[in-house]
């Protein structure tokens, strides 16, 4: 009986842990969205920049924010944006979009690409977060 308290005593801990983990990640995000902020907009009223505003992004089919002028290529490339396909491009937006007008070397790090989707990614179309 006493075995049963700790273990579950054990197990509410680290699920704590773990959603503390989450939070922080968006808040690394966040900031590692600076290098996004001159030409990208997130969140309540998000207008359109250099690049599209980046509301909903999870599940929005690439080049279709509204009055934003895409290139062919990022209109084209069939894309939907989601974790996998973001962190495959955000690697080097060139070599997953080809022709893009993103001039954007790219994030090498793995864990800021995760702490930048875990911050863009909270952001419905209307730019709540979720
Ligand atoms: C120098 C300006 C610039 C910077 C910096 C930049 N972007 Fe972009 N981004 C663009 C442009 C311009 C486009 C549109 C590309 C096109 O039409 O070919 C774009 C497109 C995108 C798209 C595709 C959107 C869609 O609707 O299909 C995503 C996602 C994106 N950028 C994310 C990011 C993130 C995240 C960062 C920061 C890590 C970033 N960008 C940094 C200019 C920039």
């Amino acid at each position: 009986m006493k075995n049963l308290t700790l273990n579950a005593l054990i197990i509410v801990t680290s699920m704590a842990a773990a959603s503390g983990a989450l939070a922080q990640d968006a808040a690394a995000g966040k900031t590692s969205f600076n290098k996004c902020l001159a030409c990208h907009a997130i969140g309540e009223g998000a207008k359109n920049k250099v690049g599209p505003e980046l509301n909903g992004i999870d599940g929005r089919k690439s080049g279709t924010a509204p009055d934003y002028n895409y290139s062919d290529a990022n209109k084209n490339s069939g894309i939907t944006w989601n974790e996998a396909q973001f962190k495959e491009y955000i690697k080097d937006p060139k070599a997953k979009i080809p022709g893009t007008k993103m001039a954007f070397a790219g994030i090498k790090n793995e864990k800021e690409i995760n702490d930048l989707w875990a911050f863009i990614s909270q952001y419905d179309k209307d730019g709540k977060t979720k």
